[in-house]
């Protein structure tokens, strides 16, 4: 029988998941139907019951309900506890489970440009759910600091105070954008600036060897300041796929590999 999964967000038009899934279906020779569902905001909880009702096999979760998935869910992993978001869901034993695979999608899509992350150093910039998401498996890979900038100084100082402790291995600190300074392995600009298509300006004392832009499709000053500067950089399109890949592998027990799909 065919496996009925669907991405879930409003608005909705602009999701790639279906199309990814497909391919991953077809390489992998998975028999499944994945299709785009549009919530009303009021509405995310019935949709998502109603479609589990109907035995779907599976669920990802855009904006703007990661949260309301995080707070349906009767299970969640590690994770996705860590990161008070969901975009991933499944049924099993009756229960609704939730995982967030949206950081090992960016580890995965960094590790396949062959960046280390063993003992690097990382500037996130931004202090939102996007930054949250992410942090816990870029600790697990191997990372030695993280420093979270951002535009109002206390929402960073917040996540650090949230996450320290189950981050303990990892020296996490708080900074105020507009005071960026040193030198670091990894810069990852985490904001929501490229998708309101603002300007990010990143200071000239500030040293960085990559760039990774978590927008993927959207003109973005910071891309365009880390190549000025010559560093190898990259825009989300790559963790798209990494946390999908991974979706699939939790749904359909195969794990595609990233570079066929970039
Ligand atoms: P998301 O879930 O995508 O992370 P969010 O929770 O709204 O979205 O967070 C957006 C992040 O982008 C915040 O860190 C925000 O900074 P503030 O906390 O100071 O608002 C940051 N951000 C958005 N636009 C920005 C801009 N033009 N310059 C710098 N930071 C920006």
């Amino acid at each position: 029988m065919t496996k009925q999964f669907a991405v879930i967000g409003n608005p909705i038009e602009q999701s790639r998941s279906p199309e990814l899934h497909h391919a991953f279906a077809a390489k992998a020779g998975v028999d499944l139907n994945y299709k785009k569902i549009l919530a009303p905001l009021d509405g995310f909880e019935s949709t998502v019951k109603d479609f589990f009702a109907q035995n779907g096999a599976g669920m990802n979760v855009t904006v703007p309900f990661k949260e309301q998935a995080f707070a349906l869910c009767d299970q969640l992993t590690e994770r996705a506890k860590i990161a008070k978001a969901v975009n991933t869901l499944w049924m099993q034993d009756g229960k609704l489970h939730g995982d967030n695979t949206d950081g090992q999608g960016l580890v995965t899509a960094i590790q396949a440009l062959n960046w280390s992350l063993e003992n690097s150093r990382i500037l996130i910039l931004g202090a939102g759910g996007a930054t949250r998401g992410v942090i816990y498996p870029l600790v697990q890979a191997g990372t030695k600091q993280i420093v979270i900038a951002n535009r109002t100084l206390t929402r960073a100082e917040q996540l650090v105070e949230d996450l320290k402790d189950a981050v303990a291995q990892t020296e996490l600190k708080a900074i105020r954008l507009d005071e960026l300074t040193g030198e670091f392995d990894f810069v990852i600009n985490a904001t929501s600036a490229s998708l309101s298509g603002e300007a990010l300006q990143l200071p000239e004392n500030l040293i960085f060897h990559h760039a990774y832009e978590m927008a993927y499709g959207k003109p973005s000053s910071f891309l365009e300041q880390a190549q000025e500067r010559q560093v190898p950089s990259t825009d989300g399109f790559g963790m798209l796929v990494g946390q999908a890949i991974e979706a699939f592998s939790i749904w359909n027990g195969v794990k595609p590999e990233l570079k066929d799909f970039l």
